[in-house]
């Protein structure tokens, strides 16, 4: 283990994992293999904060590295850190593609109190430009992301102006934030892009993911559910009718 790696202070995502595998001792055994696998992303992840498990990382790195869409660019609203960000773009730099990642750097700034109910918990998800970028250029994947900063429901589409997506990675947590993000992506969809909702337990990402299901039920070619604690993420895989 390198030096760099060895005196950075324990993250929330490794004391997530931690916490997990000890309530879990199956899924512990089963993820020891995972990591052995995927050891180098395992090093360049695992002391990076951010919501997000290794198992739902591991997931992000398989469905890009699975994806036969032709479209070089991979999405990602909801940043952080970088930790979702290192996931796709380490498979993204293997399969020559490039992620896009948006975010605005102000937590969750635009709650909806009705509907964002699980939001108080999480108040602190404050990040910086600069964090994300070292974590990246630690990463040695700089190269292929390129941050946007700003409300990605102004700047997704002025930046992906052509191309469209392959995958596409939600995790901004809003109810509004996701509504407006998935019309927007379908709205450059042309047909076999894979789009991931992360948090489905929250209960605005879940009315966002109900009514998106429903008005796009003819253009949706299947979903997957991954509810259990770990992924928490629904995906859905879009037809060749979009
Ligand atoms: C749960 S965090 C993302 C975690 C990240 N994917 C990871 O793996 O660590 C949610 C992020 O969404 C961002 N966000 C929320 N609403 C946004 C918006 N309208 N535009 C851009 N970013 C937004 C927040 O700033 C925060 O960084």
């Amino acid at each position: 283990m390198s030096k760099r790696y060895a005196k950075l202070p324990l993250s929330k995502s490794f004391l997530m994992e931690f916490n997990y595998g000890i309530k879990h001792p199956f899924e512990a055994v089963k993820k020891i293999s995972s990591v052995i696998k995927h050891r180098e992303l395992y090093l360049k992840t695992r002391l990076i904060q951010g919501p997000l498990s290794w198992d739902a990382g591991i997931m992000l790195h398989n469905i890009v590295m699975e994806s036969k869409h032709p479209s070089l660019n991979v999405i990602e609203a909801g940043s952080y850190q970088g930790r979702s960000t290192i996931f796709l773009a380490d498979a993204a730099k293997k399969k020559g593609k490039k992620v896009y990642s948006f975010d605005w750097f102000k937590g969750l700034d635009d709650v909806n109190p009705t509907i964002d109910t699980k939001y108080r918990q999480y108040n602190g998800l404050i990040s910086d430009k600069e964090k994300f970028e070292r974590n990246l250029k630690n990463a040695n994947l700089s190269d292929v992301v390129e941050i946007t900063v700003g409300d990605a429901r102004k700047t997704l589409l002025p930046k992906i102006t052509s191309g469209g997506f392959s995958v596409a990675f939600l995790d901004v947590d809003l109810y509004d934030v996701t509504q407006e993000l998935l019309k927007q992506l379908m709205s450059i969809a042309t047909g076999g892009e894979v789009i991931i909702v992360h948090d489905l337990d929250w209960p605005g990402i879940e009315k966002a993911v109900r009514e998106f299901s429903l008005s796009y039920k003819s253009k949706i070619e299947h979903t997957i559910t991954k509810a259990d604690d770990s992924l928490n993420s629904i995906i859905f895989k879009i037809g060749h009718s979009a």
